[in-house]
């Protein structure tokens, strides 16, 4: 599979041993970033590892940020993507099985390196089940998205930032 990966400063560390974890067991990875600890915005690499789903570049995406909140709430900001949050493997194998997920999002300072395994692993291997009424729930789901013309759009955060810069904004 080809799986689209994202992260913010807080767990870059966690983001490079999961992508040693996935090439390890076949499947190739899209790193988006960020690549070290400086102090970064997770909704850049949320965008960034959403789009590359909602494009077909990838076929699923991993998001990590501290809580796992602010990147995954990111994340499903963009068109066609629904990006669970998830902290157990039975929450992870329901949002593949009957929303048919496309990102699993985890905080990292929360879970331990075991289980944001053990539930990658479940994420990955189980099938979306498509019924009826799960169609007819993931139509309304998508239907609540609204940004036509942001997927791939790398000038997206242009402005955000030089208001960062400027010092408008702070954590
Ligand atoms: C740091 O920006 C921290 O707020 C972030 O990693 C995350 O925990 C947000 O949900």
């Amino acid at each position: 599979m080809i799986i689209s990966i994202g992260c913010d400063h807080i767990v870059t560390e966690i983001k490079n041993h999961l992508i040693d974890y996935l090439e390890s067991k076949g499947h190739k990875v899209i790193d988006n970033g960020t690549y070290d600890k400086i102090r970064t915005h997770y909704p850049i690499y949320g965008k960034k590892t959403a789009d590359k789903v909602a494009s077909g570049e990838a076929d699923l995406g991993i998001t990590i940020c501290g809580t796992g909140v602010g990147i995954s709430t990111s994340a499903n900001k963009v068109d066609g993507v629904r990006a669970a949050l998830v902290g157990d493997v039975e929450t992870a194998r329901y949002a593949k099985e009957n929303l048919n997920a496309n990102i699993v999002a985890f905080g990292g300072r929360i879970l331990g390196i075991g289980l944001i395994e053990n539930i990658i692993d479940v994420f990955l291997g189980t099938e979306y089940k498509s019924t009826k009424e799960n169609e007819k729930i993931i139509q309304k789901i998508n239907s609540l998205n609204g940004h036509v013309g942001q997927v791939n759009d790398d000038d997206y955060f242009d402005e955000f930032l030089k208001k960062w810069d400027c010092g408008e904004y702070h954590d």
